[in-house]
C-alpha cells in the first residue's frame, strides 16, 4: 500500500518520496532583478537537505510587470537562468527533484505601473486598475510564458508548475468574474490551455508538466468544483500531467465561500478532481501532521501532498515525519545522530 515515503514515478519524474514543498514568494530578490541570492539558494537547498521528495521553487514571473512584487524571481531574461542553474544542481545534489512555479501576477501585479489583466476590474479599492490586454498583447504573454518555460528547462528543472491558481493571471482568464473578454480569449480555458500547450512544446517530451489550480473561488457567485472538474478536464487534454489542487485568491471571501480552518481543508477538492478527471494531484493546505499527510497518500486521496508553513518553521519537516511514521528515509550522515 501507498503511503508517504513510498516512491513515486510520473513520466521521467522518479520521486524518492511523496512530499511536495509547495511554492512561496520569498520576497527577497536583492536588486529588483528577479534573480535569485544566497536567501534563495539556502532556502531551497535546505529542504533538499531535509529530504523533501519535490520541491517547488516560488512563483517566478514571466515579466518585471508581471510580479506581484519588485522582489519576486523571473525568468524573462537569459541573464536570470545561471542562478536558477545553480541552486537546481545544489538540490539534485542532495537527492531531491525540483520544479519551478511559472506565473504572472495579473491584475494582482502589486509594483507595476499599471497591471495588466483580461478585463479592467480591479481586485480590490487598495489594487491599481488593470488595462485589458489587447488580443495581441495576449498571444503575446503566451510567448513570455513558452520562454520562461525554455530558460527554466535550461536551468535543469525536472519538471515545470503553471500558476493558475490563486487570482493570478491565468486564473484570471479561466473566471468568469475577471474574464469579461469579448475576443477570443473571452471563451474561459482558452488562454490556459495555450500556455499549457506553449509550456509543454518547451519541456522533453518524458517531463511532466504540474498545473495549480483554484479549484473553488471563495467570493460570492464564485466557480465551484463542478466547475473546476470542467476546467481540469480541458487542461489535462491540452497536456497537463499532475494538478495541483489549491483553493481561492480572487478577491473577497464571501460568507458561503469561507473556507473550513481545520487540517487538510482542500483535500476533498484535491479527491474529487482525482476522481472525476482521472489525473495524479498533489493535495495542500494544513497537511504538516504527519500521521494525515500519511493517510491522504494511503487513502488513494492524493498522490503527492505539499507542506507549505510547516516547511517554513523546519527545513527538516520530511526526516522528522518519517522519524515519527516509522519509515524508512537517507538521512545525512552528517545528521545522524539527531535521529
Ligand atoms: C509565505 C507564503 C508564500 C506563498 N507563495 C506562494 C506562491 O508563490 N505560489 C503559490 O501557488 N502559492 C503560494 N503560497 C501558498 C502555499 O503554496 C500553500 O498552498 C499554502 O501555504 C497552504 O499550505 P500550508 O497549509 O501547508 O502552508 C504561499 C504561502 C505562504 C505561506
Amino acid at each position: 500500500m501507498d503511503h508517504l515515503f513510498s516512491t513515486y514515478q510520473l513520466k521521467s519524474l522518479a520521486l524518492k518520496n511523496r512530499v511536495v514543498m509547495p511554492p512561496m514568494c520569498q520576497y527577497s530578490v536583492t536588486e529588483k532583478d528577479g534573480i535569485p541570492n544566497d536567501w534563495h539558494y539556502n532556502h531551497y537547498v535546505s529542504r533538499a537537505v531535509g529530504g523533501t521528495g519535490l520541491i517547488i521553487i516560488e512563483m517566478t514571473d514571466v515579466e518585471p510587470e508581471g510580479r506581484i512584487t519588485d522582489y519576486d524571481l523571473g525568468l524573462w531574461s537569459d541573464d536570470q537562468i545561471p542562478t536558477f542553474q545553480r541552486i537546481i544542481d545544489a538540490v539534485h545534489f542532495h537527492g531531491s527533484k525540483i520544479g519551478i512555479q511559472i506565473a504572472h501576477a495579473g491584475r494582482k501585479a502589486e509594483d507595476a505601473n499599471v497591471p495588466v489583466a483580461p478585463s479592467e476590474i480591479r481586485f480590490s479599492e487598495a489594487y491599481k486598475t488593470p488595462r485589458a490586454l489587447t488580443t495581441d498583447e495576449v498571444k503575446g504573454m503566451v510567448e513570455k510564458f513558452r520562454l520562461a518555460v525554455r530558460r527554466a528547462v535550461k536551468a535543469g528543472v525536472d519538471t515545470v508548475e503553471l500558476h493558475g491558481a490563486h487570482g493570478y493571471l491565468i486564473h484570471q482568464f479561466q473566471s468568469e468574474l475577471t474574464n469579461k473578454r469579448t475576443d477570443e480569449y473571452s471563451a474561459l480555458t482558452k488562454f490556459g490551455v495555450e500556455v499549457i500547450q506553449a509550456a509543454k512544446s518547451e519541456m522533453p517530451a518524458d517531463m511532466p508538466l504540474i498545473m495549480r489550480i483554484s479549484a473553488q473561488e471563495y467570493v460570492e457567485g464564485g466557480y465551484g468544483i463542478k466547475e473546476s472538474i470542467e476546467l481540469a478536464k480541458a487542461y489535462k487534454e491540452a497536456g497537463v500531467d499532475i494538478f495541483h489542487i489549491s483553493a481561492g485568491g480572487e478577491g473577497e471571501i464571501a460568507a458561503a465561500g469561507r473556507p473550513g480552518t481545520h487540517a487538510g481543508y482542500q483535500v476533498p477538492l484535491a479527491r474529487e478532481i482525482k476522481r472525476a478527471v482521472d489525473v495524479p494531484v498533489i493535495a495542500v493546505g494544513r497537511l504538516d501532521e504527519p500521521t494525515l499527510a500519511n493517510a491522504v497518500i494511503g487513502n488513494g486521496e492524493a498522490d503527492l501532498v505539499a507542506i507549505g508553513r510547516g516547511m517554513l518553521r523546519n527545513p527538516y519537516w520530511t526526516l522528522e515525519a518519517a522519524s515519527k511514521l516509522n519509515k524508512q528515509t537517507d538521512i545525512p550522515k552528517q545528521y545522524k545522530a539527531g535521529f
